[in-house]
Order: C-alpha cells, then structure tokens, then sequence
C-alpha cells in the first residue's frame, strides 16, 4: 500500500500543449540576451578550476535538488566527474546529509539558466545531462517555464544530446520529446521500475503510488 502522502499533478492541459511547436522554433532561433548573474558567474569560475586539470567525462545533474542524485551518479560513474546545480541555497546547503565518501563530484548553487550557457561555451567533455523531476509547471498558461518551452532550451540543447529527463507528469516528457525532436534528438519514454529511488522526489512521488517516468535522449545519428 502507498505510505506517502503527495498529490499527484492537477492540470486542464489534458495533451502536448498546442502552442509548444511554434515556441520551440521561436526560441530555436532568437539570441538569449539573458545577463548571467554574478553568483552563477562565480560557481562557474569555481568549477572551471576544479576541472581545469581534467578532460575526462562529465556529467551534469540539473535542478538537483539537494544533491542525492548528484552523489549516486558520482558512485555510479567513478572515472567521470559529476556537477549537481541546483538555485536553491536551502536544498544544496542539506547536501551533506546526502554526501558520499568520492572526490568527484561537486553540488553547487547557480541558476542553470545562466549555467547552461556557460557550459556550452565552455569546452567540457558533457558525455550525460540528468535533469530529474524539474518543476513541471503544469497550468496550461504556464508553458513556458518548462525547459522544453523556454528560452534556456537552446543553451540545453547544445550541451549534449544524451539527456534523461524524469517526472511524474508523463505530458511534460512527451513536451519535451516533441521540443528536442526540433534540435535532431530522438526519445525513449519507459516508467521507473524497481525499488531505487534516484531522488528525494521520486521516492516521494512512487511512495505515494504515482506513477514516475524517464525519458531518455540521444542523437538521431547514433
Ligand atoms: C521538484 S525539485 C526536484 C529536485 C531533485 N531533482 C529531486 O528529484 O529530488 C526541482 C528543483 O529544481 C530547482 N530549480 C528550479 N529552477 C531552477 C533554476 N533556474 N536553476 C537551478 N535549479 C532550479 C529547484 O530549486 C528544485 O530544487
């Protein structure tokens, strides 16, 4: 029986939103004139020094929250090294209750909108991007704060095509197959099975008897 207690997403966006397509490509080609603000300016300089002598993988795990994710992967992948960001101080100041015995990973403060278009002028070897449980946003009029439907979609897309995305909003990651699928990716979209939880939300979500999803993009060129 579900011990958790969240509410599951309530919404009168019943499908992919009709006005996703001509946002995609609207953002696609217009120039983010975004300033990149001073603390994210500041957590990128510190990991550029962290990475200064490396040029191995890398792998990002995008609105981390406090960080849980950011330190399985960092377990997981032990020749790579792994950035959690995640813009609230609240949640990546309890990342110690969350650490792990490994130097290669660090979970920092920044905003990924102005993080994500540093990266992409950066010249890190991104080989994974997870972007677990974002906000989902989930009123119709509200489109254009998921990743898919804003302006941060260009800098996402130019990182690496190899992103998974989870939610428990299965119409969030149809959006964004449908929004990468403009940028040349391909999706797989499966539920999350088994007993691991890969995050504090999903374990909130799935104890409560949602149902949780992961979509998995590639290049269509593999
Ligand atoms: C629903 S929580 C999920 C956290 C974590 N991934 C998990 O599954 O437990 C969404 C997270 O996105 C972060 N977030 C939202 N907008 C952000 C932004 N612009 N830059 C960085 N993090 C952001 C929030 O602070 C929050 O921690």
């Amino acid at each position: 029986m579900a011990s958790g207690n969240s509410r599951g997403i309530t919404t009168s966006q019943v499908g992919v939103h009709d006005k996703l397509d001509e946002l995609v490509v609207k953002y696609r080609e217009s120039e983010n004139k975004r300033p990149v603000s001073a603390h994210t300016q500041t957590a990128f300089d510190e990991v550029c020094d962290w990475l200064s002598d490396y040029d191995g993988d890398v792998i990002l795990d995008s609105c981390c929250g406090v960080g849980e994710s950011t330190a399985n992967l960092a377990s997981a992948n032990p020749h790579a090294r792994v950035i959690g960001i995640d813009k609230s101080a609240l949640r990546v100041d309890k990342h110690a209750h969350y650490q792990v015995q490994s130097d290669n990973y660090r979970v920092i403060r920044a905003d990924v909108n102005d993080f994500w278009r540093l990266v992409q002028q950066s010249n890190w070897n991104i080989t994974q991007h997870y972007l677990l449980y974002p906000n989902p946003y989930p009123k119709k009029t509200q489109v254009q704060k998921r990743w898919h439907g804003s302006a941060a979609m260009v800098d996402l897309m130019t990182i690496t095509p190899n992103i998974e995305v989870r939610s428990n909003w299965l119409v969030y990651l149809m959006e964004f197959a449908k929004a990468a699928k403009h940028y040349g990716l391909v999706s797989d979209l499966v539920e999350v099975t088994g007993d691991m939880h890969m995050t504090p939300f999903e374990r909130k979500y799935r104890s409560s008897g949602q149902s949780c999803w992961k979509l998995k993009c590639r290049s269509d060129e593999d």
